[in-house]
């Protein structure tokens, strides 16, 4: 997986109808999209535990899922009160299609779905790396550290913590900041 600069290749268009809602998304789908190496999100050091997702959104290309993000309705503690935040996670677009345009159509279908359910913001954790490409999809860094669950009691998330408002440019709240679930 690189990181870096990525080059512009030749445009295909993919209109946002392209996204479809999926009925599941199994481990055979995300090696459709991104192969069957070991740690293709590339966060395996962190060693943490994470929950799949529950609704899930993609792209086909000549008959193939090519790309993918996913939802998870989570509670969060902020500032000391529960709140419903939408996790957003496993977003992955397949490395020849990369560029194109396909990440940003199915993290917005799958936050146009998250507008319905409620939660007044969305969150995911990612590689450093990955916070210029989120930023560019209109997400912010949370300025504070999250503790989230882990199978030994709550640990400090070690990747970046990016939010977007779903409804009307709301703030994050003021407070301290815990994950009541593992992440997803
Ligand atoms: C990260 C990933 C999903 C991007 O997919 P993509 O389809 O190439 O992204 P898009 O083409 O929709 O790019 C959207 C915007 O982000 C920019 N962008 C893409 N990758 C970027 C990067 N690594 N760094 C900075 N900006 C980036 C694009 O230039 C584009 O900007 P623009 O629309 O303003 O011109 C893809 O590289 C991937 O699947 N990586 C491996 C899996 C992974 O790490 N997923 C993230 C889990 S948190």
């Amino acid at each position: 997986m690189t990181d870096g600069p990525h080059s512009p290749s030749p445009a295909l268009l993919f209109p946002p109808s392209a996204v479809e809602r999926l009925a599941g998304y199994t481990p055979a789908d995300q090696r459709a999209i991104l192969g069957d190496g070991a740690d293709p999100f590339g966060v395996a050091h962190t060693g943490l535990t994470w929950l799949p997702k529950e609704d899930h959104f993609g792209i086909r290309h000549e008959g193939r899922l090519v790309a993918h993000a996913g939802l998870l309705p989570l509670r969060m503690s902020i500032g000391g009160a529960i709140t419903p935040v939408m996790g957003v996670g496993g977003v992955a677009v397949a490395p020849g299609l990369r560029g194109h345009g396909l990440a940003r159509l199915v993290v917005g279908a799958a936050l146009d779905h998250a507008r319905t359910r409620g939660p007044r913001h969305a969150l995911l954790f990612c590689r450093p790396p990955l916070t210029a490409f989120y930023e560019r999809l209109g997400w912010r860094a949370l300025d504070r550290p999250v503790e989230v669950e882990q199978p030994a009691g709550p640990v400090v998330m070690p990747l970046r913590t990016m939010w977007t408002p779903l409804h009307d440019d709301e703030p994050w709240p003021d407070g301290p900041v815990r994950l009541l679930s593992y992440p997803m």
